[in-house]
């Protein structure tokens, strides 16, 4: 059976010839089926490929660059620093970043820090009952200092390993709630943004053309009414995220300002528009709380009444808005256009596929029509049948009965 099949399909492989043969299907059934395919690979090449997703035109990505100014003006009243001013220099550090800028919104300030020894901040590794508890020149992660072996009253009821610092030690163990800064969610930002399509030559800013000064001294972004007002107010910046800025500027944080620019650069200059949107880009999940929100620490230093270097040292809080710009610019070419006909063009043919398929393996009437399609065409050459003929000795010795399903 095996050799005989074998035979067979190599006798096939080598000495048949299929050409395709057209076959007209006189079918109603056929013909509707074979038109609503072409109509729907049609309306794909044209709705989607050519109207959606703008297949006649090249892409280029934008680069940018960006810059910022913060306004604004908060007073204080604490027991530490009296009534104190806080203007843009005292808040924003640094004083200029790339595509960010942080702006501080929770402090805690330690004042008149000068090198010598006092007893560290206790806690589990640091509270002591004798010296015993305390090695010499012992450094902890989290420890401001080095151990000096001493162990000596942190206050009335607490003893505590005595270290060389900067003393005395920051006690951040207390939080200031609500900030310190809460004003800050009056503050306002100025966002300045250049933007270039290298491919098209085409540059543009967020300013727009029709914005003027008095505008845009007066004027403040909202989603509804002013859409392209590059001026922010922080509290809104951080609502539109869907956070809460008086929660966001206990622990401080990082929001998103994102820039989009989609030009279509078919259409007029003016209709190129930047669109913001705002998100929370570092994650805060209520249930895992650890380690929340974004801080860091800074110092100003300087001489003392008795010439000793002393320093403020500044463990701060605030929320760093990062700057995303990004989009596409689209513009008619001829080499897209071409390609995407081509490749529409091509996919046409998928339909005659599909109906093959269809008609020939699930119709009922599949293999009247399939008698019809395929014609078998024997040859009269005479060393091909006499071929044949040896092929099917062969397998009738071999035992099988022959039923050649060819006419
Ligand atoms: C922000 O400004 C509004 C209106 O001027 C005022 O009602 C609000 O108290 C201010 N917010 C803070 C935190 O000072």
């Amino acid at each position: 059976m095996a050799s005989r099949g074998f035979c067979r399909e190599l006798y096939s492989c080598i000495f048949d010839y299929s050409t395709p043969r057209i076959a007209l299907i006189k079918s109603r059934k056929v013909g509707v089926m074979n038109r609503l395919i072409q109509l729907g690979i049609l309306a794909y090449v044209i709705g989607w490929v050519f109207v959606w997703e703008k297949g006649y035109q090249e892409f280029d990505t934008v680069v940018s660059s960006v810059t910022s100014k913060v306004k604004g003006v908060a007073v204080t009243n604490t027991s530490a620093l009296g009534t104190r001013i806080w203007d843009v220099a005292d808040y924003v550090i640094p004083p200029q970043e790339e595509n960010a800028f942080f702006v501080m919104t929770n402090l805690i300030i330690t004042q008149n820090q000068t090198q010598g020894h006092c007893p560290d901040l206790p806690d589990q590794s640091t509270i002591c009952n004798s010296s015993h508890d305390c090695i010499p020149g012992f450094i902890s992660t989290h420890s401001f200092g080095v151990q000096t072996g001493q162990c000596v009253a942190y206050n009335e009821t607490v003893k505590s390993c005595e270290v060389y610092a900067w003393c005395p030690v920051e006690n951040d163990t207390e939080l200031p709630e609500p900030a310190f800064l809460k004003e800050a969610e009056n503050f306002t930002v100025l966002i300045k943004n250049n933007i270039w399509f290298p491919k098209f030559n085409f540059s543009k800013r967020n300013i727009l053309p029709n914005v003027t000064t008095s505008y845009l001294k007066t004027c403040l972004y909202d989603r509804m009414h002013n859409p392209f007002c590059p001026i922010f107010r922080l509290g809104s910046i951080v609502s539109e995220a869907g956070e809460s800025f008086r929660d966001m500027a206990i622990q401080g944080g990082v929001m998103g300002i994102q820039i989009r620019w989609d030009c279509d650069l078919d259409k007029k200059f003016s209709k190129c528009v930047p669109r913001y949107s705002f998100r929370r880009l570092d994650s805060r999940e209520l249930d895992h709380n650890v380690s929340p929100g974004y801080n860091f620490r800074s110092a100003k230093y300087y001489k003392n009444i008795n010439d000793v270097e002393s320093r403020t040292l500044m463990k701060v809080y605030g929320i760093r808005f990062d700057i995303l710009v990004f989009g596409t610019a689209g513009k008619f070419d001829i080499i897209p256009t071409m390609i995407n006909i081509g490749s529409g063009l091509a996919l046409l043919g998928v339909a005659t596929v599909l109906c093959d398929v269809i008609v020939f393996q699930f119709f009922k009437k599949r293999y009247y029509y399939r008698e019809k399609k395929f014609k078998h065409v024997e040859d009269y050459d005479e060393l091909t049948i006499s071929l044949k003929g040896l092929c099917k000795q062969r397998t009738t010795i071999s035992g099988n009965e022959e039923h050649g399903s060819n006419p």
